[in-house]
């Protein structure tokens, strides 16, 4: 380790030790969106995610990376309660929305994941329409009542997710008779929807081709005018693209949280460097 780099990681670490709280705000002010504090998971004896602290800002992207197996799926899956869908997983600590900590026992799940968006990293459209893909969840929601009201939900919804013009004369063809790409929007297009928070988006473009994938990239960065996004990449490339805010996780910590121009051009971490520039796979 050169010594530049090590006085830089001991003055990250001195300022943070395990479990205190990651906070990148200094310049910008953002509001905040999401408040984890301290969160620890277990799946049975094995500990996936260890004392994360981290700061979540509203109408930024962060995007979360490190090597496979590190916990960044799991961690997106604690901010709407997905693994709770999971059989033996234990949580303990804090996820803060709004000053309510979803994991309480009172926390209406629905309402959260309405809250709390996700597209997978495969596009996963039901198998309906175009159309029914995205009027479905609002109908749930008793977001829209008359059918006027949700054909204009659906045409906003297409038209946010940059969809709008390549589907609109066949909104009653199958969602999955659409590419790749498009399907991949076309669930975004079902994500905003419900008027959600956040989206969380895990390894969205890793199935798709490089014009579609900059097509997503566009559109995140539109989308976070209105929303709070939050992806995982293992294109570092991306996350330098996309991202306000980058999160190195490592074997279940959170070893580096910072403004991701900072985190690319002058990481105060060892790993968080080794990671980056490819010396750690
Ligand atoms: N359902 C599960 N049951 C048991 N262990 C799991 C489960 N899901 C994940 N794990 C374990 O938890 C750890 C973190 O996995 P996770 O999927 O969150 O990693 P990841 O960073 O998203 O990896 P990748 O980049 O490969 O998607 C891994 O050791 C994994 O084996
Ligand atoms: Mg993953």
């Amino acid at each position: 380790m050169n010594m530049q780099i090590a006085e830089r990681e001991s003055v990250a670490m001195s300022s943070q030790s395990a479990g205190q709280p990651v906070v990148r705000n200094d310049e910008a002010n953002h509001d905040l969106s999401i408040r984890v504090r301290d969160l620890n998971l277990w799946y049975g004896q094995t500990q996936a995610l260890k004392n994360i602290s981290i700061d979540i800002f509203q109408k930024n992207v962060t995007a979360l990376i490190g090597p496979s197996g590190c916990g960044k799926s799991t961690f997106l899956r604690c901010l709407n309660r997905m693994n709770d869908l999971i059989r033996g997983v234990r949580i303990e600590g804090l996820v803060e929305m709004d000053g309510r900590d979803v994991n309480e026992s009172r926390m209406d799940e629905v309402a959260l994941r309405r809250r709390v968006g996700m597209v997978f990293q495969k596009p996963n459209p039901f198998p309906k329409s175009i159309y029914e893909n995205v009027a479905y969840a609002p109908r749930m929601h008793d977001l829209v009542s008359r059918k006027a009201e949700q054909d204009e939900l659906v045409e906003k919804a297409l038209r946010d997710a940059g969809l709008w013009n390549e589907v609109k004369d066949k909104l009653h063809q199958p969602g999955t008779s659409l590419s790749g790409g498009q399907q991949q929007r076309l669930c975004i297009a079902r994500a905003i929807a419900v008027q959600p928070d956040v989206i969380l988006m895990d390894e969205p473009t890793s199935a798709l081709d490089p014009i579609s994938t900059a097509t997503i990239e566009d559109l995140m960065d539109k989308l976070k005018k209105q929303f709070t996004i939050i992806t995982v990449t293992h294109n570092m490339q991306q996350a330098a693209r996309v991202a306000d805010y980058t999160a190195f996780f490592h074997l279940g910590e959170l070893i580096e949280y910072n403004d991701t121009k900072t985190m690319f051009s002058n990481p105060h971490t060892k790993k968080a460097e080794d990671y980056i520039t490819g010396r750690y796979g």
